[in-house]
């Protein structure tokens, strides 16, 4: 017999005969009740077990965690807090579960804990809702840009260029690591490497991203990137999944405006297709909420604050603009940052990012115009020969979401810049053959999917929005 979903148990508008239902146990009540629960819908579905005509010993392997098959009827529930229950007539036990070994007991666990136990969280209420939300987002990515006519492009996962430029690359070799094949002048030869030269894990699929733009206009990639920094933050980890549009004739201001649309509309995608899942996480935070002191609470509810990114411009700010806020700001003065703001040229950190969203400007902000010698070598300069056409979104709460800019499409400009920063150009020729045939303006940016999933979800450390996070000292599972 076929099962049927519990989200489609739940959400059937009459009474049904003879269904079959299967999941795993949240809870077993009284020696009767069932809360069943099976990944479909954050709701469990409530089993009224037959006690009286069930021998003990299956009553007795109805336990936490245990996988089961139930088929009876969907009756109206006596019971308050659900419409429907399962009147159980046959039940079987698929998997038995020890009840005192299973980790995921019914009871509340520190997110460390679960951590630690990523493999059977996504069994609990709050890891189901978070992978749920996850998986609507990343198809919301995809029907955004489809709708908008962007090709989906797959750029490689191993490379040998750094697109950033800040060497914090994890290296894929299959050299023997305990006897490597030395050149006459004692370096390393990566001649002998797999490829034939040195090559690592991207760290963004910009650079090829930028010549499928120059050929097919408007493009998108959604893959894994990799980044050896040894920051243990919990904005930042060693592999996550980054979103590059990149978009032949958008100059700037169309790139910001892209992004703003692309980031309302994956919200609004999980507002109206998450709503179980969003309510209850937003639950969640608030009982959180209760237990901090009244300064670090967060003055709007998770709904509120995905209502309001939706409905709300972000607001344009320059570089410039944005120090000079700083500069003059409260905590600046008190010297209560830990990075003092002096002077222009200043690299602004995540405190700096979170007091402009969070206590000056109160709503998302686009910064543009940056320092050129703080940003990659790819952005266009702009006419004053000292910033560039560079853009961070910020967030609250996350600070920075997306990164982008416009391109240098200037053959000269960008070889001379390479030049300065010690770029092989040979290395890059590829590349530079963008800007040689039929160089025109194009932009693009990318949004790091965990930092959107932590804003939608309300959590706190990115570990806790990827299946199997992947940090500096852990590579569990
Ligand atoms: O600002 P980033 O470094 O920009 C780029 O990689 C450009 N090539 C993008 C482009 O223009 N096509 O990274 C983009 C975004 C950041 O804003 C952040 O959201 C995310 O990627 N990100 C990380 N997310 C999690 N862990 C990390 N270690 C991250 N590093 C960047
Ligand atoms: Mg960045």
């Amino acid at each position: 017999m076929r099962h049927t979903k519990v989200k489609d148990l739940l959400n059937s508008t009459t009474t049904l005969q003879e269904i079959n239902a299967k999941g795993w146990v949240r809870t077993f009540r009284n020696n009767q009740f069932i809360a069943l629960n099976d990944g479909s819908t954050i709701n469990n579905i409530q089993c009224v077990v037959d006690f009286e005509n069930t021998p003990d010993e299956t009553l007795k392997r109805i336990t936490t965690g245990a996988a089961v098959s139930v088929t009876g009827n969907l009756v109206e529930s006596k019971g308050a807090g659900q419409k429907y229950e399962i009147q159980v007539n046959k039940l079987e036990i698929l998997g038995d579960s020890d009840a005192e070994k299973f980790p995921m007991q019914p009871k509340k666990h520190s997110l460390e804990f679960l951590r630690e136990n990523a493999h059977l969280r996504v069994r609990t209420n709050a890891f189901g809702a978070i992978m749920r939300v996850r998986s609507v987002l990343s198809f919301a990515v995809h029907s955004y840009f489809q709708q908008k006519g962007f090709v989906y492009v797959n750029t490689p996962i191993v490379t040998g260029a750094d697109a950033e430029g800040a060497g914090e690359m994890f290296q894929v070799t299959s050299l023997p690591l305990d006897n490597l094949p030395k050149t006459e002048e004692g370096n390393i030869d990566y001649k002998k490497d797999f490829f034939g030269k040195h090559t690592n894990l991207t760290v963004s699929g910009q650079l090829e991203g930028e010549t499928f733009a120059m050929a097919l206009g408007q493009i998108y990639t959604f893959g894994p990137t990799f980044r050896a920094e040894n920051s243990n933050t919990s904005r930042h980890l060693a592999e996550f999944w980054m979103i590059e549009p990149e978009v032949a004739f958008n100059d700037l201001n169309d790139n910001m405006d892209l992004a703003e649309d692309f980031i309302k509309y994956v919200v609004k995608y999980a507002v109206d297709n998450c709503s179980d899942d969003l309510k209850f996480l937003e639950g969640r935070l608030i009982e959180e909420e209760k237990s901090k002191p009244q300064a670090e609470r967060s003055e709007m509810p998770l709904l509120e604050k995905l209502g309001f990114v939706m409905n709300n411009d972000f607001k344009r700010v320059s570089y410039t603009e944005a120090v000079d806020i700083l500069r003059d700001s409260t905590p600046n003065k008190k010297k209560k940052f830990q990075y003092i703001i002096n002077e222009w040229g200043a690299d602004l950190q995540s405190e700096h990012e979170r007091y402009l969203v969070e206590k000056h400007f109160k709503c998302p902000v686009i910064l543009f115009d940056y320092p050129a010698n703080i940003k990659a070598f790819y952005m266009r300069l702009n006419e004053d020969g000292k910033t560039v056409r560079a853009m961070d979104i910020l967030f609250p709460g996350i600070g920075e979401i997306v990164g982008g800019s416009q391109r240098e499409e200037r053959f000269d400009v960008l070889v001379e810049k390479m030049k300065a920063l010690g770029i092989d150009e040979e290395e890059l020729w590829w590349y530079l053959d963008t800007r040689r045939f039929g160089s025109a303006v194009h932009s693009g940016f990318g949004l790091g999917f965990e930092r959107l999933v932590l804003f939608v979800t309300g959590m706190t450390n990115i570990r806790d929005v990827i299946p199997f996070p992947r940090t500096p000292q852990n590579a569990e599972f």
